[in-house]
């Protein structure tokens, strides 16, 4: 009988055949700009679960990703999730030697049903369609590298920044976590964050306020660390507050002068004299300090083994203490004690004919069948098993 099952298996071999021929995702990135994809547990939720679209799934995944055939990422894209409830990220900043197609191979797996799905993402870096000769690296305090990332974020402190820097003409560069760069995993405690850089570039020129910060009376103000005069920070959120003495200008308008070339010499090396080994060091005596290191605990412990060995020994109580009056009593006790029991003995060995006593008769005999009478009338006289029910230190019978 060819069942629902039957057919919902052949329809899941299909898809799974779907799912092994599924295109690869394309993207794409730009030299000296930053790239950021995020890795929705959502969508790949769907990969698991195909058929269940009505119901919700909130399945904890982890992503590994590395180039394909290769065991690490391409050099330039760098990996993050907090948590496997979390969304990752794939970002990084591609440089001009990265030029060309890069093909990421994404493993996801599902910590509830430990299922596995892949994912090939290929990211065709373009080159830089943009010149930012003028650029500027902010640190923020309060924000973790997972929550900078998504889009809505980015924009929030761009914004903040395209009102210090005057201009909407700004772009990502970078964006690093402060761990990164020798920053501390900060106590997991609420308002401790691992703080993140992130880097703008833009091609118009840093205004007047931005400028403050390659002066030296800046640099004095933060070392002194009162308050900052020319600090024009503006946060709308107090999360995107930067730090403005963290703040660095990257100046790349003006042409970075090239190193001084190297002299280059005649080609032979200058007669330096016969070479002179150096002389030995002087002999040491090590005797004191073989002495001190060895010998001394060497005779100590064996004087403490010796102590020891007489204590446990020859000073064990009862051995060498036992003194004559000990020794009498101890006499006296044993006797005593094998003197009662004899004479215990001969007097049960005398009671041989007597009946036994009825303490130890049985109610009933086996053997003879015999049953034994009460030892006292029912009625007459009652005695209680427990003598309870009676407040202790109470006298039981009344003095007349
Ligand atoms: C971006 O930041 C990372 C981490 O600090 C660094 O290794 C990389 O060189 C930076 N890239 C650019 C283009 O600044």
């Amino acid at each position: 009988m060819a069942g629902w099952g039957d057919w919902t298996l052949a329809l899941t071999v299909c898809a799974a055949g779907l799912l092994v021929v599924q295109a690869d995702i394309l993207t794409y990135a730009t030299v000296g700009q930053l790239f950021v994809r995020e890795l929705q547990r959502e969508h790949f939720q769907n990969e698991f679960e195909p058929f269940l679209y009505g119901r919700v799934f909130n399945d904890p995944m982890v992503f590994k990703c590395n180039r394909e055939l290769f065991p690490d990422l391409p050099r330039w894209l760098r990996f993050t999730q907090r948590h496997p409830y979390d969304n990752g990220f794939l970002y990084g900043t591609p440089l001009q030697g990265d030029l060309g197609k890069n093909t990421v191979e994404i493993f996801v797996t599902n910590k509830r049903s430990y299922d596995t799905f892949k994912e090939r993402l290929v990211i065709n870096v373009g080159p830089a369609v943009k010149q930012m000769p003028y650029q500027a690296e902010f640190f923020i305090e309060l924000r973790e590298i997972e929550k900078v990332l998504p889009s809505e974020v980015q924009n929030e402190i761009k914004k903040d920044i395209q009102m210090i820097w005057g201009t909407d003409k700004l772009d990502y560069v970078n964006i690093t976590s402060a761990l990164d760069r020798g920053g501390r995993v900060p106590l997991p405690l609420a308002g401790h964050y691992e703080g993140v850089y992130v880097k703008l570039g833009s091609d118009q020129p840093y205004s007047k306020c931005l400028r403050r910060l390659q002066t030296e009376d800046h640099q004095r103000e933060c070392k002194a660390g009162g308050k900052i005069a020319g600090d024009c920070s503006v946060c709308t959120i107090p999360a995107n507050c930067v730090t403005w003495c963290k703040s660095v200008l990257i100046d790349l308008s003006r042409p970075v002068p090239p190193p001084p070339a190297p002299t280059v010499g005649s080609g032979i090396l200058a007669w330096g004299g016969e070479f002179n080994p150096p002389d030995s060091p002087p002999d040491r005596d090590f005797l004191p300090e073989y002495i001190v290191t060895v010998i001394i605990p060497f005779i100590l412990a064996i004087i403490l083994c010796l102590i020891l060995a007489y204590v446990m020994c020859c000073r064990r109580e009862g051995v060498q203490k036992r003194d004559a009056k000990t020794l009498d009593i101890q006499l006296y006790h044993y006797h005593t004690i094998h003197d009662n029991s004899s004479e215990l003995r001969t007097m049960a060995d005398g009671r041989s004919g007597a009946p036994q006593p009825r303490s130890t008769l049985p109610m009933f005999n086996a053997r003879t069948g015999e049953k034994a009478a009460p030892q006292y009338p029912f009625d007459s006289v009652h005695i209680p098993l427990i003598m309870a029910q009676q407040e202790p230190n109470v006298d039981t019978f009344p003095r007349k």
